[in-house]
C-alpha cells in the first residue's frame, strides 16, 4: 500500500459551509423568484466533484420552499493532474429533457471557467430556457466569467474535501482544505 499523504490544511470548516449553502439557498430563491412565477427548475450537477455541494443545497432550496428536479452532467475531470491540461469532454450527458426547463448548474469550484462554460453551452444546446449557475468556491481568476451564484472566494490553492478531490482521494472530508 502506497502512504496515506499528510491530511490537508482546513480552509473552510464544515459548519461554515453548512451555513454558507443555507444562506445561497435563499439567496438563489430569491434571485430566480421560481416559487412566485410558478416554476420548478432543474439543477444540473456536475459530476463528480458537485455531488455533495449539490445534495446540501437541493435540501436547502426544499427548505426555503423552492423544490428542484435534479440531472447529472459527468464532464472530464484534471485526472491525476492539479492543473486542467486537456479540453473539457463530456463522459456522460443528461437523462433528462431540459428543454423549455430552467436551469441552474452547479459546481464546486471555478477555476479557468472551461467546465462551466462547456456546460453552460451543453444546456443551452439542449434547449433549456434559461441557465444559470451556482459554484460553491471561485478562484476568481481575472477575465474568467463570474458564476451567477457563489459560495466562498476561495485562494488560489489546490483545495480537496467536500466532494472535491486529487486524483480520487479525499472526496469524503466534511471540511474543505489545501493540499498544496
Ligand atoms: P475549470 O473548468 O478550470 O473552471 O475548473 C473547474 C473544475 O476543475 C471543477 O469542476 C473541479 O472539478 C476542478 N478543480 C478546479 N480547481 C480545483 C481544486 O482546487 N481542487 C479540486 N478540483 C478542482
Ligand atoms: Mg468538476
Amino acid at each position: 500500500m502506497s502512504p496515506s499523504p499528510s491530511e490537508p490544511t482546513p480552509i473552510f470548516r464544515a459548519e461554515d459551509i453548512a451555513r454558507r449553502v443555507e444562506a445561497l439557498a435563499r439567496e438563489i430563491d430569491g434571485g430566480e423568484g421560481w416559487r412566485a412565477r410558478g416554476v420548478r427548475p432543474v439543477l444540473v450537477c456536475l459530476l463528480r466533484g458537485a455531488f455533495v455541494f449539490t445534495a446540501d443545497l437541493v435540501r436547502a432550496l426544499e427548505r426555503a420552499g423552492a423544490g428542484a428536479d435534479v440531472d447529472f452532467l459527468h464532464l472530464s475531470s484534471y485526472g491525476v493532474s492539479r492543473v486542467p491540461e486537456r479540453p473539457v469532454a463530456l463522459i456522460a450527458d443528461l437523462t433528462s429533457d431540459i428543454g423549455g426547463r430552467e436551469v441552474l448548474i452547479l459546481d464546486d469550484i471555478l477555476d479557468t471557467g472551461a467546465s462551466l462554460a462547456f456546460a453552460r453551452a451543453h444546456c443551452a444546446a439542449r434547449g433549456a430556457a434559461r441557465v444559470r449557475t451556482a459554484v460553491l468556491l471561485d478562484k476568481q481568476r481575472q477575465s474568467v466569467p463570474r458564476a451567477d451564484y457563489c459560495g466562498f472566494p476561495c485562494p488560489d490553492r489546490f483545495v480537496v474535501g467536500y466532494g472535491m478531490d486529487l486524483a480520487g482521494t479525499w472526496r469524503g472530508l466534511a471540511y474543505i482544505g489545501a493540499v498544496d
